[in-house]
């Protein structure tokens, strides 16, 4: 049921401090640090040898998928290509025995998802799941599955089961980083104790919600948006542009910051708005200046900033804050105001934000 909440979408969103401990904690043991996989030993001894990952996904997951690019390349040094699954498995794409298959999905049931897991099972890949129901088609046909404890997310648009995913590779990309001996001891437990600190600093974001359901009024009536953000964060802008298209009807962009300059620029007006996240510490100075660059161009600018912020934030017209943690970490709690953003837009609009029109929870056709 929804209890207290107006919707789905809202309840899961809320439920996320928890859904995300426990996805953390099914696979961290209480006092070591260690991160634990059913099967994790046999996997890591495949990790070792793989030349590569190719991540397989369609939607919302394929977002959390090019976050688990920039972990686990960033982390571990193995290379991954990040799919389309529709793409992948009608492109007659090239899958060999020392290559890893993995397979990010909600439902463990996305039609795409499981052709092109199938197909790379059969070039002899190894396979591997990331899912949120238990003894779905990918949790049983995989070699092996790490399974995110979101619970049963019932809102057609992705919200809790997103953040267990990229909760999941994050500590994966850990795990893989250590036993690759690419990751120090150090720095693998000072991730891993911040992780540990990720649920409360969700509930901690939770509490702006008031704050942005008013910025989320002065949007209405917009035609369109612009998502920017770089590095890691730029999935997370890809996946905010998402969500308010599906659930809002408005039409939103998202886009590497630096790639605004390659055409997007000649967009912005009065009449464009740009949400710019800007929390990444390594390239800040470059995320200001693409804000400036809206800026001469008269366009509004939504940013989303950590706690203490000042630059980025004087120059922004409204501001979403979020927690300051390593930059590895701030996918998740990103997610979290740009989801109740497109949430409250799409209420105050009138949608029906849990089913909204032309979208099934779980594509099971092609
Ligand atoms: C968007 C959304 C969809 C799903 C996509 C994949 O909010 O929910 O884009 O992410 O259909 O579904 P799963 O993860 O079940 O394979």
């Amino acid at each position: 049921t929804k209890g207290e909440y107006e919707h789905f979408m809202l309840k899961e969103i809320f439920e996320q401090p928890n859904t995300i401990a426990n996805t953390i904690f099914s696979h961290l043991s209480d006092n070591d640090d260690r991160i634990y996989f059913e099967g994790l030993e046999e996997l890591k001894k495949q990790l070792s040898k793989a030349r590569r990952i190719i991540i397989v996904a369609c939607g919302t997951s394929w977002h959390s998928g090019l976050i688990g690019e920039y972990l686990i390349e960033e982390l571990a040094r193995v290379p991954v290509e990040v799919e389309y699954a529709s793409e992948f498995r009608y492109r007659n794409p090239i899958v060999r025995e020392d290559d890893i298959v993995l397979a990010i999905s909600q439902s463990g049931e996305t039609a795409d998802t499981l052709a092109a897991l199938r197909y790379s099972k059969e070039q002899g890949a190894t396979t591997f799941a990331v899912c949120n129901v238990y003894g779905s088609s990918m949790a049983r046909e995989c070699d092996f599955t790490a399974y995110t404890y979101a619970g049963v997310e019932i809102g057609v648009a992705s919200t809790k089961a997103f953040t267990a995913q990229v909760a999941v590779l994050t500590m994966l990309a850990i795990a893989m980083g250590v036993e690759n001996n690419i990751l120090d001891d150090n720095r693998a437990v000072a991730l891993i104790t911040e992780l540990r600190h990720i649920p409360e600093l969700v509930e901690k974001t939770l509490q702006t919600d008031k704050a942005i359901e008013k910025i989320a009024k002065e949007f209405l009536d917009v035609n369109s948006f612009l998502y920017l953000g770089r590095g890691i964060n730029f999935p997370i802008a890809l996946e905010g542009a998402l969500k308010l298209k599906e659930i809002s009807y408005i039409h939103a962009e998202g886009y590497p910051a630096a790639e605004m300059k390659h055409g997007p620029i000649a967009m912005i007006d009065e009449s464009l708005p740009t949400l710019i996240v800007g929390t990444n510490e390594a390239f800040y100075e470059k995320i200001v200046s693409n804000a400036q660059e809206v800026k001469a161009r008269k366009g509004t600018i939504v940013a989303v900033v950590n706690e203490g912020d000042t630059e980025l934030a004087a120059m922004a017209d409204y501001v979403l804050t979020v927690p300051k943690v390593d930059e590895l970490l701030q996918p998740i709690l990103v997610a979290i105001p740009l989801h109740l953003f497109s949430y409250h837009i799409a209420v105050m609009k009138g949608c029906n934000v849990d089913q909204p029109r032309n979208l099934a929870k779980s594509v099971t056709v092609e």
